[in-house]
């Protein structure tokens, strides 16, 4: 028996020499907050299949973007439920409806923090899908002027960045140009990009009650089989104008993520989706696992996947673990 010669254990060592040999470190700059506005004023109500986050009023929503803010999160993304819906998502594009509203606020109030806005159809439509529907199917091109006036009015209202979540084909240069046309050259897209068919957003649909009241989303989200399907949506929003690209969800996904990050030369974005935070949040209230340890490796995870935007419902409380509270 010989000793071994090379022994990876010398640098596992002491914290010291571990601190010095990480690949990976997470900080709060890794991070975007998601944020669900409701109508009316003074409204804060805990989302039940979301435990720690919450419906906002438009004047609410200030300030829990002020709470990310100080912690130094770069960015919220705006999420809205709507007054009414119809057939089309007219409230989608009202300048007066919950997301509007609140990024005007945000805005206002924070100037230096990024406001992201959702872009898609599927809270203001009476069917739930996130395309104009015919004859029972999800109609491409007309949506496409419909999530363009999104955009528009997303980005009259002051926001950073919009975030087209739909998966219609086409979208990310219908958006590009609506925008350009408009003089908001200087707003940016991050596409959902490889966004996935997947049961991991059962918690979102009832917090943003966009559920489809018929059939499924499997006609424009990505089957979850598919890995070449994903980059060949990334290389199309590239070529669309994207600024950023996005993986979602993340855990199930994390080799996208490291493809896209190989492949492409932007910056790639996950999304931790809510059925991934409500995994986690219910094995922790049962004290079955360690709350904080879990959440930071799962976001490690992702970060050393090759995310370097990570949109995720733990956020706040990750930022706090990080600064050691
Ligand atoms: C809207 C949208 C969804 C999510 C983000 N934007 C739901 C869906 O596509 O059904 C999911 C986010 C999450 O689960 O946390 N299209």
């Amino acid at each position: 028996m010989t000793n071994p010669f090379i022994r990876p254990r010398r640098l596992r060592a002491c914290e010291g020499i571990r601190r010095l040999v990480r690949e990976t470190e997470l900080n709060a700059g890794d991070f975007v907050y998601p944020l669900f506005v409701v109508p009316g004023n003074n409204v804060k109500q805990e989302i039940p299949s979301l435990p720690g986050n919450y419906h906002f009023s438009p004047d609410m929503a200030v300030a829990a973007a002020r709470e990310a803010y100080d912690l130094g999160i770069p960015a919220v993304l705006v999420f809205g439920l709507p007054e009414y819906k119809d057939a089309q998502g007219a409230s989608a594009w009202d300048a007066k409806s919950p997301v509007q509203q609140a990024i005007r606020r945000i805005k206002q109030a924070l100037p230096d923090l990024v406001v992201i806005s959702d872009v898609c159809l599927c809270q203001y439509t009476d069917h739930g899908h996130c395309g104009l529907v015919r004859d029972g199917r999800i109609d491409n091109d007309p949506t496409l002027e419909l999530l363009a006036r999104v955009a528009l009015s997303h980005a009259e209202a002051g926001a950073d960045m919009v975030a087209p979540s739909d998966m219609m084909d086409g979208r990310v240069r219908a958006i590009r140009d609506a925008l350009d046309g408009a003089g908001f050259s200087e707003v940016s897209v991050m596409s959902y990009a490889a966004k996935y068919a997947s049961a991991f957003y059962g918690p979102f649909r009832d917090a943003a009650n966009s559920a489809p009241q018929f059939g499924d989303r499997r006609t424009y989200q990505m089957d979850p089989a598919n890995a070449r399907e994903a980059l060949r949506e990334v290389a199309l929003d590239i070529e669309e104008g994207a600024d950023i690209v996005m993986v979602k969800p993340a855990l199930a996904y994390l080799d996208i993520i490291r493809q896209v990050k190989d492949r492409f030369d932007l910056p790639v974005a996950c999304y931790n989706v809510s059925g991934e935070y409500a995994m986690v949040k219910a094995a922790a209230a049962k004290g079955w696992i360690d709350e904080r340890r879990i959440v930071l490796e799962l976001l490690l995870g992702m970060k050393r996947a090759g995310a370097d935007i990570i949109i995720t419902y733990h956020a706040l409380d990750a930022v706090r673990w990080l600064k050691g509270e």
